[in-house]
């Protein structure tokens, strides 16, 4: 066994176009979901390894000790030591930062947690020799990626990746992640101007908020929509139909927020000026006829999604109507990216 490697990736958040809300067991998906991988909102995390007696960690974030992320990583770590029991009898340190703003309410897990698990799966290699066949590598990475956070599992590809368990694609699983590409060349470099609304902390975590569906009254009928909208979804894709694209991602995002209005304790989490974007959006595509839509996570801000062919024609309209108004706090400005990178 060797006794001191470091590993360093850089991987990518991403925006689900086809909503994970739910889960049961261990973290595993009650409904499919579909994501664009972003480009520019990445975590960058170096893990330094030395063999040790018992699991030790220090967490450095954006170059200072953080406890309160040391605590959170710490218990994942300890989850995987069933998939790498090595991980008992390791010391880390772990450099991570990210390049999107501290408050921007962009959720920074899904590139925290996939950087994570590539680093430890590259960690697994030196250590252990371990040869992996290309697409299980893929698997344990977005399975691993997965345990530390639902949407994480789907980060590790380029472009685009589906979790959950589909008929009609026999790789797909609900333990992790596949590789999405049968993107038409409409779709490609999609962009996602993020309008950040509000940049505060949420207020309800994703975790309370896959709870509140446990017990849901309208469950099973959101499991059934969510597969309706995802074979939809794909047909489009396919196809590079941009309407009906639009049509089922803004239906998808707001199907998300009714489940959280109608959950007990019920969460109203888009702010008044998300609904003022939302239908400027709407108004702006139905008049000038561009390819504009728009989706929404667990919170305020919105991810404004549009085609390389009206790039700029949107993009001044995202300055004057939102930024330059205050509408929005901020821009951030990202596409569809090329998945994870080794640093
Ligand atoms: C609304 O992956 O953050 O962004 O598995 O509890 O860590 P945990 O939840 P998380 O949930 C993301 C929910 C979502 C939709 C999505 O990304 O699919």
């Amino acid at each position: 066994m060797q006794n001191q490697i470091k590993v360093g990736f850089e991987s990518p958040s991403n925006i689900a176009l086809i909503k994970y809300w739910g889960k049961y067991g261990e973290q595993l998906p009650m409904n499919p979901s579909l994501s664009f991988t972003l480009s520019h909102c990445k975590t960058l995390m170096e893990i330094e390894y030395t063999s040790s007696l018992d699991l030790e960690l220090d967490f450095y974030f954006e170059n200072k000790i953080n406890n309160k992320f040391k605590e959170k990583i710490l218990k994942k770590l300890i989850r995987f030591i069933e998939i790498f029991p090595w991980i008992q009898n390791a010391r880390f340190v772990i450099h991570s930062s990210n390049t999107f703003p501290h408050s921007s309410g962009i959720a920074s897990s899904a590139s925290a947690m996939s950087a994570l698990a590539l680093c430890l799966v590259e960690l697994d290699q030196k250590i252990n020799n371990t040869k992996y066949i290309d697409s299980n590598k893929d698997f344990l990475i977005s399975k691993l990626a997965r345990l530390g956070s639902g949407s994480a599992s789907r980060s590790i590809y380029k472009l685009g990746a589906l979790w959950g368990k589909v008929d009609s694609l026999p790789t797909s699983s609900d333990e992790y992640a596949i590789e999405y590409n049968q993107i038409h060349s409409n779709f490609y470099n999609m962009n996602d101007a993020i309008l950040i609304i509000d940049g505060n902390e949420k207020s309800v975590s994703s975790t309370a908020g896959h709870e509140l569906m446990t017990n849901h009254p309208y469950r099973e009928s959101r499991i059934r929509h969510a597969r309706e909208n995802l074979n939809k979804l794909m047909d489009c894709l396919i196809v590079g139909e941009f309407n009906s694209f639009a049509d089922i991602v803004e239906r998808e995002a707001l199907d998300l927020h009714s489940m959280m209005m109608t959950s007990s304790p019920s969460f109203i989490l888009l702010a008044p000026n998300s609904l003022y974007a939302i239908n400027h959006i709407r108004q702006f595509r139905s008049s000038q006829n561009v390819q504009i839509t728009f989706t929404i996570d667990a919170g305020p801000n919105i991810h404004v999604l549009y085609t390389q062919k009206d790039k700029e024609k949107v993009e001044t309209f995202l300055n004057e109507h939102f930024l330059k108004t205050g509408i929005a706090k901020n821009i951030i400005w990202d596409q569809m990216g090329p998945g994870p990178k080794v640093l």
